[in-house]
């Protein structure tokens, strides 16, 4: 198990999550964050931090799809481990639909 970035993230990218995880397992993409599935210890305390419920389990219902995603890119964006500027647009992306299939980034922030 892990915990894993959905996509609810994009685009609102607030970084909170950075600024709890004892392990520094969130790397950085463009427009969302992800978890680095095998460096996760699995403690949950970034879940309640998300304010857009970005952050879940890989054992909740949908979340399967996510960690595919969390897993692939945590190996090529940069890690990150302090939280910068949210996008000044944040506000306006929050609950969404269809970030992934519009939104989504492959390309990498710009790490700590
Ligand atoms: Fe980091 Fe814990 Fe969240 Fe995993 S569950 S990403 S270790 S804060
Ligand atoms: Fe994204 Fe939520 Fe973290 S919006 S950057 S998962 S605090």
């Amino acid at each position: 198990m892990t915990y894993t970035v959905n996509d609810n993230c994009i685009k609102c990218k607030y970084m909170d999550c950075v600024e709890v995880c004892p392990v520094d397992c969130f790397y950085e993409g463009e427009n969302m964050l992800v978890i680095h599935p095998e460096e996760c210890i699995d403690c949950g305390v970034c879940e309640p931090e998300c304010p857009v419920e970005a952050i879940k389990p890989d054992t909740e219902p949908g979340m399967e799809k996510w960690l595919g995603l969390n897993a692939e890119y945590a190996k090529v964006w940069p890690n990150i481990t302090a939280k910068k500027e949210p996008p000044a647009d944040a506000k306006q992306w929050e609950g969404v639909a269809n970030k992934f299939e519009e939104h989504f980034s492959a390309n990498p922030g710009t790490g700590d």
